[in-house]
């Protein structure tokens, strides 16, 4: 008998379950894991903007860049060399307006980039964040008249932003914009412009949220007057996060998003028991620099916690995740223990 195991050996009757004994050894955690975090959940969003050789680091977001198209391709590149499936592209244009212009013109900023990333690597998911407020002079999401947002005005310009990702050759569309309809329409308006194959990935429960902040600073793109609350929804919301999950699966989406992720668990949960769709949530930049700020303090472990947080999201149900952590997390999940932490 080894030693110890006399020690071991003093059992007490009245203990009845004993959930330490598939705790006991690294093996049998593994055998006894639920949840697994794959590469093939992630999805890197960046930001293009214009110029060349442009690799301008955003201040609350460590690691993170605005990049111009060359530079995009090359972190794009080392994006599928870790085996990341997927990026997401949010573009930064030179000029803005009332129109949107630039966000449906033929060599606008986003067009170009995924010309370009789709021509050097072209087994890369290229999606494409479809939304005016970058490229509004206002900063909000839709038309504005006499200082609201539109709606259905804002439809029109949807459709052809949508339509103009697909002709650069997106492989997928990706609406934040929180219109009535726009999944829909856009749906309606790719199939018209010979692009049915081409998947809508809806950010159908997004939240008026405060932990937009960095990404708003990263893409240029506050509102210059009021905030996002009369079309994003209202943190209080949970049961008409789901209403909206079920309007975006009948209008066509494919994958359905629920946006900010980490305060917003419980919408992800529920809506994982009630779809059966693809399901995303989306790790925004707030939350990213909220640890980021946390493990450069050296207030928490950045090693445990960032794998901590992206796992908790697949526990409560995301297919895919969103995460300004992908190349990180990709490195640690292929084994690689040594490349410094991109946020610290
Ligand atoms: C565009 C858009 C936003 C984000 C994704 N698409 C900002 C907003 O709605 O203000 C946020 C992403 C992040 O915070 O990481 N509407």
């Amino acid at each position: 008998m080894k030693p110890g195991n006399a020690l071991l050996a003093q059992v007490r009757e009245d203990v009845l379950h004993r959930t330490r004994r598939t705790r006991e050894t690294a093996t049998l955690r593994r055998m006894v894991r639920e949840t697994r975090l794959a590469v093939d959940n992630l999805v890197y969003p960046m930001f293009v903007v214009e110029g060349r050789g442009v690799k301008q680091e955003i201040s609350s977001m460590p690691g993170q860049h605005q990049l111009s198209v060359d530079k995009l391709v090359e972190e794009c590149r080392e994006a599928a060399a870790l085996r990341i499936p997927g990026v997401i592209l949010f573009g930064i244009p030179g000029r803005k307006d009332d129109a949107a212009s630039e966000a449906y013109a033929e060599k606008g900023i986003i067009q170009e980039a995924v010309r370009a990333v789709k021509d050097a690597l072209p087994e890369l998911c290229v999606v494409t964040d479809v939304c005016l407020c970058e490229y509004m002079d206002h900063g909000h999401c839709g038309v504005v008249e006499e200082g609201r947002v539109l709606n259905d005005p804002t439809l029109d310009l949807l459709e052809r932003t949508a339509v103009s990702h697909a002709q650069a050759g997106a492989d997928m569309i990706a609406p934040s914009d929180m219109m009535d309809g726009r999944v829909g329409a856009i749906r309606r308006a790719l199939d018209r412009a010979g692009f049915p194959q081409t998947p809508v990935m809806a950010y159908s429960a997004k939240f008026a949220s405060a932990f937009y902040g960095p990404f708003r600073v990263a893409a240029e793109s506050a509102p210059a007057f009021g905030d996002r609350s009369s079309y994003q929804m209202d943190p209080a919301n949970g049961r008409e996060a789901q209403r909206e999950i079920d309007f975006d699966i009948a209008e066509g989406a494919d994958i359905v998003m629920v946006k900010p992720a980490l305060v917003y668990l419980d919408v992800l949960a529920r809506a994982r028991d009630r779809v059966n769709l693809p399901l995303a949530a989306y790790n925004v930049s707030g939350e990213f620099a909220m640890l980021a700020a946390a493990c450069r303090n050296g207030w928490l472990d950045p090693e445990r916690a960032f794998m901590e947080t992206l796992t908790a999201i697949r526990r409560a149900g995301a297919d895919l995740i969103l995460t300004y952590f992908a190349r990180d997390a990709a490195r640690r999940l292929q084994g690689d223990a040594r490349t410094p932490l991109s946020f610290m």
